[in-house]
């Protein structure tokens, strides 16, 4: 089947802001998701959007943090883009009506780590991804974007100056293959591949899988993002307690009631992001405690409970008050800060394959990002994308300094079986996870590879399976943990505990060449 226009794959923010652009430029794209249109990562976003807008901010405020947060890998053009063009993309959103929340007729803005000033926009208090998902979805609908829901990618493919993509239903029924000039990947992240996870479950990550066998570079992918602070009881979901709810005051706490983040950094509580869960990892360790304690007591209850709507009514159906109660939390996978590598108009180094938000990656994250970056990401390469697919040009990442190889193979062709699902995803969260060590990095790869072959399709050529689409991405996290030997951001490894001048750089990753006969 011939496509019309461009093709997009995923519909969170990233997903649904490039359909409607390209459609405002004139353009017809078909929206592809593997779930309900309205299901995505985006949608359990809380604490909201950075940009700077208050009169106390400026955007080189807000480049100078997203740089110092990134652990000095942050692309600087890339960063600047981004900040620069945040405010005309906020204005965007309002145009298509986010109902951002405002005080005395202005915007309000919240506070979260590593922030210098409070420039969170938000929206029904802490439910702003879904706010902005919602309307996003019901201007799609209401433009007559197609949207095919329930259609996985499986996989891409060069053919004739275009690409091939073939898609199949979710049960892996009606497979098709769809000829385009241009697909656009905004498949999210792979948070949802390890064990403990603040993501919902279709964050798999298949889509830096699908684009690396399609010859694209993936980068950055050791640089795994771990939330401080999610809801933690035996048999609840990692539910997330949004930064924000720090920036409001709110402390850590260990069993006996110290707030025992003072002790790793002066900046406690609102230190960036790798530095508190890292922290709450090792007094987790110290004490044999099974989590520590969010102490929300202090903020007046009527604002907490109006700035923190979705949270209270959750945490109300464990019985718990934050007003009163101390919140049990722990850390848990929240971003992948790497992906298919880009510049900065979203090309990869696969003509006509563009990738945006959380599944590219620019650099502009470095190795760790700023809170409430990533639904701003989305925006500002989705615009720039957009206009890429009305008048395209050539483009792709920049040469990486640093490369590895991950070699692809016939394998048993067996399905992705419960045991197997559940031994990569504790392979991850054990091996990979916010301490890492050289002989646990190997461990992890050797599994991971195991479980890809065991996976991949048994005759070259035949279409890759959606669990060795998932596996592929996981052994290309491990493998890119694997290679780095020093800790920067959020990657650490305790037998490389500092960061290593020659490494400050990004890695890429790519398919390994058969050695000839
Ligand atoms: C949060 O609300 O704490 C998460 C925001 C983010 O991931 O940027």
């Amino acid at each position: 089947m011939a496509s019309r226009g461009p093709l997009i794959v995923g519909s969170g923010i990233a997903g649904l802001y490039v359909a409607l652009r390209a459609r405002e430029l004139g353009l017809r794209p078909t929206v592809v998701t593997k779930s309900r249109l309205e299901e995505s990562n985006t949608r359990y976003a809380q604490g909201g959007i950075a940009a700077a807008v208050g009169s106390d901010d400026s955007v080189d405020r807000h480049l100078a943090d997203t740089e110092r947060a990134g652990g000095g890998l942050v692309d600087r053009s890339a960063a600047r883009v981004l900040t620069e063009e945040a405010p005309r993309r906020i204005a965007d959103l309002v145009r298509m009506g986010v109902p951002f929340d405002t005080v005395e007729g202005h915007v309000a803005l919240g506070r979260e780590a590593a922030h210098s000033r409070s420039r969170i926009l938000h929206a029904g208090g802490d439910a702003t991804g879904l706010q902005i998902e919602e309307t996003l979805r019901s201007r799609a609908l209401a433009e007559g974007i197609e949207a095919r829901e329930r259609t996985v990618l499986r996989r891409l493919e060069r053919r004739d100056g275009g690409l091939a993509a073939t898609l199949s239903r979710d049960d892996g029924s009606g497979v098709e293959t769809v000829d385009t000039g241009a697909v656009v990947l905004a498949t999210g992240g792979a948070g949802g591949l390890y064990q403990y996870s603040s993501n919902p479950s279709v964050t798999t990550g298949e889509g830096i899988g699908i684009a690396f066998r399609a010859g694209a570079t993936v980068t950055d992918l050791e640089f795994v993002q771990f939330h401080p602070t999610t809801f933690f009881r035996d048999g609840a979901p990692r539910f997330l307690m949004t930064e924000a709810i720090r920036g409001e005051g709110a402390f850590l706490r260990n069993d006996a009631g110290e707030r025992f983040v003072l002790r790793y950094d002066p900046a406690a509580e609102l230190a960036s992001r790798d530095v508190v869960a890292r922290a709450i990892h090792l007094e987790l360790r110290r004490t044999g405690a099974p989590c520590v304690w969010l102490d929300a007591t202090g903020i007046p209850r009527d604002r907490l409970f109006a700035r923190f709507p979705t949270i209270t009514r959750f945490l109300a159906a464990y019985g718990l008050d934050p007003s009163r109660d101390r919140i049990p939390v722990a850390p848990a996978a929240h971003y992948t800060v790497g992906g298919v590598a880009t510049d900065l108009e979203g090309h990869s180094r696969v003509p006509g394959l563009f990738a945006v938000g959380e599944s590219a990656a620019t650099g502009v994250h470095g190795a760790n990002r700023l809170a409430s970056n990533s639904l701003l990401e989305g925006l500002v390469f989705g615009e720039r994308v957009a206009r890429e697919l009305l008048h395209p040009t050539t483009g792709g990442p920049a040469e990486f300094r640093r490369r590895a190889t991950v070699r692809l193979g016939p394998g048993r062709g067996r399905p992705l079986e419960t045991a197997t699902w559940a031994e990569l995803r504790s392979t991850l969260w054990r091996e990979v996870g916010i301490v890492r060590t050289g002989p646990g990095l190997g461990t992890a790869v050797r599994k991971l590879a195991a479980i890809l072959h065991e996976l991949e399709a048994a005759t070259p050529g035949d279409l890759p399976s959606p669990g060795s689409n998932v596996a592929l991405t996981a052994l290309l996290i491990a493998t890119a943990a694997r290679t780095r030997t020093e800790s920067r951001g959020s990657h650490y490894r305790t037998d490389h505990p500092r960061p290593v001048t020659a490494w400050q750089t990004h890695l890429g990753l790519e398919v390994g060449r058969a050695a000839a006969a």
